[in-house]
């Protein structure tokens, strides 16, 4: 092993069986695989483990409603959980049941250990019970004697039960929990359970009378009874690793850190350490607890219709869903707390981070090497007149990459999702500024040969940085991210390690990527008519409010190219400073594609977006027209792109 390689076990909760996969389900999921491709881009050694809770009541009931055997129901929903993740691009090592029979065995066993060591009797138990949660629930819990969760009536049940003998570990689990404060994360959640613990901890009750449910593992000292759920579900962390003994296990287990909603919480970071601690085996290293999705302000639920189904979301948004999604909630909730999914967010995050600031980066950088450099790496050599204006760049990126890598890394330490994609941002943003302050599209015109030099010093930063960005993004967004990779000629593994300035190679060639995630229009949007009237006849006149209705913005050209099958029409990828469009203008006849790039040219910006032989086109280039004669209007000096025009 290569030194300073970590090795980590991460795990989701496994999910039960009685529905099928939601955002919340992939909130869990998709954090996890983001931070397994990330340890794994950082050269470490992981596991990683999602699966499903296939046991008890809830489940015994959705399968007799549905009129199939529980088996076959668990069989078909948990392949419904397999597939939504295999559509999701989601990395597992191994996908865990709890009615495998690796599984079975490793629970048996472990009870066998505990009723060995005397740690569980036979006890009486009276209380209210919620046959929807499978739990009683003490009084202090359901002072209006309904179940908080289902709000429907608990009802007192005293059964003959075998109780795991949990209240002697009160004492060690407040210690170990003291002892290492990394435990439980973020801190609320620790204090939570500390809370929690100040009052006198229960014995648990680990078994159902096969009588009242049937579905479930049998104890292996007493087949009367079968394995309460939540028992038998927690041991799949370790049972998927082959249980005690094995060398997966000898291997990943003392590395296990586990994801959770806070809903959760309790069975985690209470009756599994105690549990853990009474059978001999270490307790796990980390609890990593994040908050609850809301939808539209509201909690998910099928009777208010809101629930959010990720393949079906992601497949409205083509090629760029998975990406875009994946971005859009590891961005949008800070882990730890609640948040909120609306289209207005997705589609904001969308537009601002992904189509205006990376795809506006990807496309300008891979164009500019495409028509500047005839999509070739070049190789920089110093300017012959000297170091000359923006030489500082040259140590502000990998200053800019270097920080980003470093931010990065801690927000990954510490399972901060957003900060990480918040670096990748800055570092987003600071390459626009490079484009902005470079303005590779002069020095292309200039023949002066210190021009020609810096020109070529502009787009090897350019290409470098396109491969570093595609670096840092894989764990974050695997499409995109091979998309940009692959533009600069790497469809090989990268590791982290290689997203340096100095690692791209002269003479590779750069393909173009326009459209990595084209902007989206927000539903409203185009859905207003024009104006009537506002257009005049030639010589008639109109009011300055008028033509105040009429936005006119600088764009700098980006990229232009024939409409195909069209003598007149030229497609032009411009920018306005905060986005991207794409503008279809009839001035083929006059100008070659190449002559447009880099010029600053006025759009009319509010226009209605319209499709001109099959290319969607939003604004329109204003031209002056005479006769045979037709000039575009541009700029007589430099204003930056989106400035307004009066
Ligand atoms: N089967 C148990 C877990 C056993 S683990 C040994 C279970 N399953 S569940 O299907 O209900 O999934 C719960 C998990 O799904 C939560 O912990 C969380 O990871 C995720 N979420 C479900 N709904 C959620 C939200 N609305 N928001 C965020 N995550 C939520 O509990």
């Amino acid at each position: 092993m290569s030194p300073g390689r970590r090795t980590f076990y991460l795990t989701t909760p496994i999910y039960y069986v009685n529905a099928t996969p939601h955002l919340g389900h992939a909130y869990t999921t998709i954090v996890a695989d983001a931070m397994a491709r990330y340890r794994r881009l950082a050269g470490d050694d992981v596991w990683f483990l999602t699966g499903t809770d296939e046991h008890g009541d809830n489940i015994a009931q959705a399968a007799a409603q549905a009129s199939v055997s529980p088996q076959a129901y668990a069989d078909r929903i948990s392949s419904a959980f397999r597939e939504a993740w295999l559509g999701l691009g989601i990395t597992n090592d191994d996908f865990i049941r709890t009615t495998e029979a690796r599984h079975k065995t490793v629970v048996q066993a472990i009870l066998r250990t505990l009723w060995d060591r005397g740690e569980i009797y036979l006890g009486t138990y009276g209380g209210q019970y919620c046959f929807g949660c499978e739990r009683f629930y003490t009084e202090k819990e359901n002072a209006d004697g309904k179940c908080p969760d289902h709000q429907r009536p608990l009802t007192y049940i005293e059964e003959e039960n075998y109780f795991f003998k949990m209240s002697k570990y009160q004492r060690w689990l407040t210690e170990h929990i003291e002892g290492h404060p990394e435990m439980i994360r973020p801190e609320r959640y620790r204090n939570e359970i500390l809370g929690f613990l100040r009052d006198p901890l229960q014995d648990l009750s680990i078994s159902r009378p096969r009588t009242r449910l049937e579905w479930g593992i049998p104890l292996p000292f007493d087949d009367k009874y079968v394995t309460y759920v939540w028992f038998d579900a927690l041991i799949n962390y370790v049972s998927a690793l082959g249980g005690p003994g094995d060398t997966r296990f000898e291997t990943y287990w003392p590395h296990a850190q586990h994801l959770i909603g806070k809903d959760i919480l309790k069975p985690h970071a209470v009756y599994w350490p105690c549990m853990l601690q009474a059978a001999g085996l270490p307790v796990y290293t980390r609890l990593h607890v994040h908050g609850y999705w809301t939808v539209g302000g509201q909690k998910m639920s099928k009777s208010l219709g809101n629930v959010v189904e990720p393949r079906a979301f992601i497949e409205g948004y083509g090629r760029v869903g998975n990406d875009a999604f994946r971005y859009f909630i590891m961005r949008e909730m800070t882990f730890g707390l609640d948040a909120d999914f609306s289209k207005d967010a997705f589609l904001g995050r969308f537009n601002a981070d992904l189509a205006n600031d990376l795809g506006n980066f990807v496309s300008r950088a891979s164009t500019m090497i495409q028509n500047f450099g005839d999509g070739v790496i070049p190789t920089p050599r110093p300017a012959p007149g000297g170091p000359g204006p923006g030489e500082e760049w040259e140590f502000a990126l990998p200053a800019a990459l270097l920080k980003a890598k470093d931010e990065i890394a801690a927000a990954m330490d510490d399972f901060a999702f957003q900060k990480a994609l918040a670096a990748i941002g800055e570092y987003i943003a600071r390459l626009n500024q490079y484009v902005d302050a470079m303005h590779p599209w002069t020095l292309a015109k200039d023949t002066d040969p210190a021009a020609r030099e810096r020109l070529t010093g502009v787009l090897y930063m350019l290409g470098a940085s396109l491969r570093c960005l595609g670096i840092l993004l894989t764990p974050f967004l695997p499409d995109a991210s091979a998309r940009i990779l692959a533009a600069v000629g790497e469809t090989g593994k990268l590791g982290l390690s290689e997203a340096r300035y100095d690692r791209l190679s002269p003479g590779g060639r750069v393909q173009k990527v326009s459209g990595l995630f084209p902007r989206l229009e927000p539903p409203t949007r185009g859905d207003a008519r024009p104006e009537e009237g506002v257009t005049g006849k030639p010589g008639s006149r109109i009011t300055i409010d008028e033509f105040g209705k009429v936005e006119l913005r600088v764009a700098e050209v980006l990229a232009a190219e024939p409409v195909p099958k069209s003598k007149k029409l030229l497609k032009l990828t411009v920018s306005l400073g905060t986005e991207q469009r794409t503008v279809v203008a009839g001035i083929a006849e006059h100008y070659a594609p190449a002559d447009l790039v880099g010029k600053r040219v006025v759009v009319v910006a509010n226009l209605e977006p319209a499709r001109l032989m099959g290319v969607a086109s939003d604004g329109m280039v204003l031209a002056g027209s005479s006769g045979e004669r037709l000039a575009v209007v541009v700029l007589d000096r430099d204003l930056p792109s989106g400035a307004r025009v009066t």
